[in-house]
């Protein structure tokens, strides 16, 4: 594929431009009526602190109801006192803004290569007639070690690296929490998925969607399902752009300040045969806001086979979907365009 242009650059060039490999065709268009919630579809939100409460057991169970519903019908929830420091979610926020505002130049030192989902570039792009995201991206795989690739995480910042290492080292046990709590909420031991997905991969992406002049034309980013087993991601509070499909219709994530958003991969999907789904999901620009997300990726060490678990098969739940290893989908995935749920068509 030829040059793409950056989307930034773009935007202080030519601001009201909205060139023609943006503008997508008229059904994938956000329409505005969709883009506000109506009062039954909130993603629900969940806490943590109930959640882990030893010393008051009815509302622990009562939390982890809610839980257990929102992995099951939603896929999706917003995790407010999830013991992550306020303050390292903020630094982790500038650090990743900082890098957004450095000259071109300067973001083109840590270039993507094609096919690869490290660095700053275009992921996803496969062909010159693909609609393209009013997106930047800079992408790093952080654990295991053997996966970074040190030249591509940035130096400018000059704190950027540090604030990573601690950022993600915290959102990993928070991940190991989580899969505690949905093995627990799938009636499987506790550390059913721990033991199994080995050293786990860990990556990180980072979102820069600028403002658009017609929001209503472009996306911000394609509408895709996660690879991983669990997603948590970090918004702007600023401003509203991620939408999830629930029931045939896009429901935006409304930010809550200091929440972090937690969702089903297509790897869980597979695992537990389909009782917990991953969900589709987009996000839509703004006329006059920019937005920022922080985004990490949980899943299975590459050489774990998946496939679903044998203790949620049974002769009235027959395995949906085919054995294969986590690396195998690693490389499908970053291979093809993001689009819905298709990707996990794989697996079947
Ligand atoms: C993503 O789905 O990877 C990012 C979504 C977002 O920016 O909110
Ligand atoms: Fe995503």
């Amino acid at each position: 594929i030829g040059h793409i242009e950056d989307v930034q650059e773009l935007c202080k060039s030519r601001p009201l431009a909205v060139p023609e490999r943006y503008v997508r065709e008229p059904d994938e268009r956000p329409s505005t009526e969709t883009a506000a919630p109506t009062a039954t579809q909130e993603v629900p939100v969940i806490d943590m602190g109930k959640l882990m409460c030893g010393t008051r057991p009815c509302q622990a169970r009562e939390e982890m109801r809610k839980f257990t519903a929102a992995c099951r019908d939603w896929g999706f929830f917003q995790l407010v006192n999830h013991g992550i420091e306020n303050s390292l979610l903020e630094r982790m926020q500038e650090v990743a803004m900082d890098f957004f505002k450095l000259p071109l130049e300067e973001k083109e030192r840590y270039p993507m290569a094609p096919g690869t989902l490290q660095g700053y570039g275009h992921a996803f792009v496969f062909s010159e007639d693909q609609k393209l995201d009013w997106c930047n991206m800079l992408a790093l795989g952080v654990e295991p070690s053997f996966i970074r690739k040190p030249h591509l995480w940035p130096t400018n910042p000059s704190n950027f690296s540090e604030t990573m290492e601690v950022y993600s080292a915290n959102i990993r046990e928070l991940c190991k929490r989580l899969l505690i709590l949905t093995a627990r909420s799938l009636g499987l031991r506790h550390d059913a998925f721990g033991d199994m997905f080995g050293e786990a991969v860990q990556a990180a992406r980072m979102n820069y969607y600028p403002p658009c002049s017609r929001p209503d034309l472009v996306l911000g980013l394609s509408p895709h399902s996660d690879g991983s087993a669990l997603t948590v991601l970090q918004q702007d509070t600023e401003s509203v752009g991620l939408q999830i499909l629930k029931d045939g219709t896009w429901v935006s994530v409304q930010p809550i300040p200091n929440a972090l958003v937690i969702n089903i991969g297509d790897t869980l999907e597979v695992l537990t045969n389909g009782r917990y789904k991953s969900v589709e999901h987009r996000v839509v620009t703004n006329r006059d806001r920019s937005r920022l997300s922080v985004v990490t990726f949980y899943a299975p060490s590459y050489e774990v086979e998946l496939g679903p678990m044998p203790e949620l098969v049974s002769k009235h739940e027959p395995p949906v979907y085919k054995k294969y290893t986590h690396g195998e989908y690693n490389r499908h995935y970053i291979t093809n365009k993001l689009q819905g749920k298709k990707t996990l068509e794989f697996a079947k």
